[in-house]
């Protein structure tokens, strides 16, 4: 199964937003409705927005103004930026033929990183803890950090997975235990509090996460709550591997301080799918990101090599 693709001249996309209770694809011809699935993460994850990016230039046939809200429609996760630039330099008639490499390659990518994230693990077999989703939901196939527990699943490496559900839109509750389930990989799914927690208690070989921007020193923003697992990890001396393709390190950001964080509506936090939690009125702070600084972490592994910051 593709998350995202282009097929007879439209992008067709899984809607994230319906996971796990239904299975829906959405049709998207023009850049307004693109818009607005990023904006609710109907698509998400970055190299998926990505994805989601190039082929909106297509729809977008050289409308500047359409290029430059699209470019704008999340602002953390350098890939969407990065594919839309990529798609837009080129002629319109030039961009599809762009937009479809822009797939393939991130289908490439996630194979290689799971080969080299695989190799990297030491021991028969390993237990990990992972954060939000970065499996094929967040790419094209496979994904990043999700697809290097799957590499180590096909090869009977797996021991266990332990999801943070990821408050407050929940994408491990959701969308992790579910790419989870269909691969057949043992997990548990745990509270985001516990982490540390239990990576202190010991018996976790890595902690396994995604990027949405790697800045120039090694510092990366990822779903909110990374950075406390980060330092949980540091604390109990598991590794901690950030898994991301090349096109998600952004060189001309020096540091973690300089990315934009995305901070969305604080109803996201009052309410869970639509069920009020918190009394009518309370006010709420939702960032969507954290940064971890690059000395919390032992490696970034890309499609091509191993960066120890
Ligand atoms: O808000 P989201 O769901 O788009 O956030 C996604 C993440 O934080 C992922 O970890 C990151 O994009 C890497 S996905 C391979």
């Amino acid at each position: 199964m593709r998350t995202i693709d282009w097929v007879d001249d439209a992008i067709e996309l899984v809607d994230q937003t319906k996971l796990p209770d239904e299975l829906v694809t959405l049709r998207i011809t023009d850049v307004d409705t693109l818009i607005g699935a990023i904006g609710r993460l109907a698509v998400r994850g970055a190299p998926a927005l990505g994805v989601a990016g190039a082929f909106g230039v297509v729809l977008a046939r050289g409308d500047a103004a359409q290029i430059a809200r699209l470019r704008a429609a999340r602002p953390t996760a350098v890939n969407l930026a990065w594919a839309v630039d990529q798609v837009s330099a080129l002629p319109p008639e030039q961009a599809l033929e762009a937009a479809l490499r822009i797939r393939d390659d991130d289908i490439a990518a996630c194979v290689a990183m799971g080969e080299r994230g695989a190799a990297l693990l030491e021991g028969e077999r390993v237990r990990v803890m992972t954060v939000c989703n970065t499996g094929g939901l967040a790419c094209v196939e496979r994904g990043t950090a999700l697809g290097v527990i799957q590499t180590l699943h096909e090869r009977g490496r797996l021991d266990e997975v332990l999801a943070l559900e990821t408050r407050p839109l929940l994408q491990g509750a959701r969308l992790t235990t579910w790419e989870l389930a269909r691969m057949g990989a043992p997990h548990r799914l745990i509270v985001d509090s516990a982490g540390p927690y239990l990576l202190g208690r010991g018996g976790i070989d890595a902690v396994l996460i995604g990027a949405d921007r790697i800045a120039a020193n090694g510092d990366v923003a990822n779903k909110i709550g990374s950075y406390a697992l980060a330092l949980g990890a540091e604390r109990a001396g598991v590794p901690f591997i950030v898994v991301a393709p090349e096109s998600t390190i952004d060189e001309s950001t020096p540091n973690g301080d300089k990315i934009t964080i995305e901070d969305r509506d604080p109803s996201e936090v009052t309410r869970v799918r639509g069920v009020r939690l918190a009394p009518k009125g309370t006010q709420a702070l939702n960032p969507a990101f954290d940064v971890t600084p690059h000395d919390l972490i032992t490696a970034i592994v890309t499609e091509k090599r191993v960066i120890k910051p």
